[in-house]
């Protein structure tokens, strides 16, 4: 027993010591092996180096000469950004004596047919101003004298249209203002419209003349009024409405003629689809109301509160669907699009 336990602890031993030769030798041999052929290993792990190197080459090659045809195919514009990067904010608005036309125009190169688009960016929105006018040049001069720089530092799209009532009949704002809306819409597929006093300049550029999910109310205050709301409701002014939005409650009452009551009718017919009218903050809603005494043929509507009281019951068929006028003309200026319209005269 004892001797073979002794010869067996021995041949145990040899085994482990005959596996460690073995593998020794075996590790050996590998190193040789490497050794031999560490030349052409490291060749090939060049070859490796280079073969993934080459498409970015490639890359490099193609997008060298295809540099050319990215100048003669225009770049795709980007989007203006969300916050245009020229606004002001609040400006020291001027109303001098001597401005003429032709300074407005040399001012604003930019603009053609009353139309502008931003340079170097496709702009978020396209809006059309609608501004109804009779007799008032020199507010029209000091708007668009505003406006245009004002609308450029939004990075908008946008046309302005005066809208001139022929004749002299009492003047219906309301319905040249419906009349705007679809004449515009012939030139182009304007998105937004801000219906716009003559008389009434925006004093702060953050004031957005682009349209909301709601329609939307700009004139909050005036500096005839204090600056403050004229009373609550007040829906006059300056407003912006969508395409779709204006469609959608009718546009105006055709049948207010002389001065007041058809902002509070637009009003009704906003509410009655269920819309809410948002405001801007009031220390950016800030307009200028620029001197003047009542027009002749703007006399206060007496009628106005009559009217109002049957907006719900007519509304469908008093509006955008029944307005009937007779284009005069259509005059392309610089600076704006003077469309003369006979709308007619109140039926009394
Ligand atoms: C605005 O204009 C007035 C008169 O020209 C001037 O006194 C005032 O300093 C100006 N304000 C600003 C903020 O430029
Ligand atoms: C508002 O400002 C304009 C322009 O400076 C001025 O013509 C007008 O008289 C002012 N209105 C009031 C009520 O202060
Ligand atoms: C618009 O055109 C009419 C008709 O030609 C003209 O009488 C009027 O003065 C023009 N108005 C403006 C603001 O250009």
């Amino acid at each position: 027993m004892g001797l073979c336990s002794l010869l067996c602890k021995f041949t145990r031993r040899a085994k482990y010591v005959i596996l460690l030769v073995l593998s020794l030798s075996l590790l050996a041999w590998i190193a040789m092996f490497l050794g031999e052929t560490g030349k052409p290993l490291l060749v090939l792990s060049a070859t490796a180096q280079t073969l993934i190197k080459e498409p970015s080459l490639r890359e490099k090659l193609a997008s060298s000469t295809s540099t050319p045809d990215h100048v003669n195919t225009p770049l795709p514009i980007v989007e203006c950004p969300q916050k245009s990067p020229l606004l002001r904010g609040a400006l020291n608005l001027s109303f001098e004596s001597s401005l003429k036309l032709t300074d407005v125009e040399s001012e604003n190169k930019g603009v053609t047919d009353g139309e502008y688009k931003p340079p170097d960016c496709t702009a978020r929105q396209s809006v059309a101003i609608l501004i109804p006018h009779r007799k008032r040049e020199r507010h029209l001069l000091y708007l668009l004298h505003h406006l245009h720089p004002f609308l450029q530092r939004q990075q908008l799209h946008y046309g302005i249209y005066v809208i001139q009532q022929a004749g002299d009949a009492t003047f219906n704002r309301a319905k040249l203002l419906n009349v705007g809306y679809l004449e515009a819409l012939k030139d182009y597929s304007w998105e937004c419209f801000i219906f716009h006093d003559v008389d009434l300049v925006p004093e702060n550029d953050h004031n957005l003349y682009v349209c909301d999910k709601q329609p939307k109310h700009l004139v909050v205050g005036r500096n005839a009024t204090g600056y403050k709301l004229r009373y609550k409701g007040y829906f006059g002014g300056v407003t912006a409405m969508t395409k779709a939005q204006f469609l959608k409650v009718n546009g105006f009452s055709n049948t207010y003629w002389g001065w007041g009551g058809e902002d509070d009718d637009l009003r009704v017919r906003v509410e009655l689809q269920k819309m809410k009218i948002v405001r801007p903050p009031a220390h950016v809603a800030r307009y200028t109301m620029v001197f003047h005494k009542r027009d002749s043929g703007n006399e206060i509507n007496k009628d106005r509160m009559r009217l109002l009281g049957r907006t719900s019951l007519v509304w469908r068929k008093d509006g955008l669907n029944s307005c009937s006028y007779k284009t005069v003309s259509v005059e392309r200026f610089p600076l704006y699009v003077n469309i003369t319209v006979d709308i007619g005269k109140p039926q009394r």
